[in-house]
């Protein structure tokens, strides 16, 4: 099954994805962590998008399509995957119609002000990309699977949150009523506690 997780900054699409994708033996494809990846590895495109990253802006359409064209051209696609903050505008459902089928679109809701609740409590491994939230870690800086440090991302920093969510009504939201009206929208929501919205989530895909 193809799969596209949308939603705002800090619904928790990363984090289901990955328990989703386990469940289901499919790749997540998480276009957020492919640049920060890059941005790390200090490639070209990590250099380019580096700039909108921090200002919590969505790096230009046409980088970020190359780069999931390319790997969902990868052989471990072809039995499915899990689309995680990819397409975020229009003009990027557009480009990924053209060279993908997808099955369904999950759209994970949650109010704004629990997401900066999240974010700004959101502590990552960059080792193995597990994701916590400080509420969780009984004041442990360490990740509880492999040991690494724990990090806040730059872009939780208090302003950043404020302006990705911005960028997340104007930009991003409309998506919501173009899968609506191609009849792939499923929605969850993502206040429940993550074992439940995890159950939902398998519910509405019907895995
Ligand atoms: P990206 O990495 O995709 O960030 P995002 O969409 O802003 O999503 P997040 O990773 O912040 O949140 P999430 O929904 O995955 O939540 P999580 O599971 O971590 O993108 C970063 C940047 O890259 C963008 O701003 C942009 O610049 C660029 N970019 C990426 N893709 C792009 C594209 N397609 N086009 C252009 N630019 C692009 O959960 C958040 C926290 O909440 C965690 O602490 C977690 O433990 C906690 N939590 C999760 N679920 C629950 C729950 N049910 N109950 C309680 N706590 C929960």
């Amino acid at each position: 099954m193809n799969i596209i997780f949308l939603g705002p900054p800090g619904a928790g699409k990363g984090t289901q994805a990955v328990r989703v994708c386990e469940r289901l033996g499919i790749p997540q494809i998480s276009t957020g962590d492919i640049l920060r990846r890059a941005i790390k590895e200090g490639t070209p495109t990590g250099l380019a998008a580096k700039a909108y990253i921090d200002r919590g802006d969505l790096v230009p359409d046409s980088v970020v399509i190359d780069i999931v064209r390319e790997r969902l051209a990868q052989p471990d696609c072809q039995k499915g995957y899990i689309l995680d903050g990819f397409p975020r505008t229009v003009a990027q459902a557009e480009a990924l119609a053209t060279f993908a089928t997808i099955d369904k679109v999950v759209d994970i809701n949650v109010d704004d002000q629990k997401l900066i609740d999240r974010l700004s409590g959101r502590r990552v491994c960059l080792a193995c990309g597990g994701t916590y939230h400080v509420s969780q870690l009984n004041g442990s800086t360490k990740c509880e699977r492999c040991g690494a440090d724990l990090i806040q991302r730059d872009d939780d920093k208090a302003e950043t949150v404020l302006s990705r969510l911005t960028v997340y009504h104007a930009q991003t939201a409309p998506l919501i009523d173009f899968y609506r009206e191609r009849g792939l929208l499923v929605t969850v929501d993502g206040a429940l506690p993550m074992d439940d919205c995890f159950a939902a989530i398998l519910s509405v895909l019907g895995a």
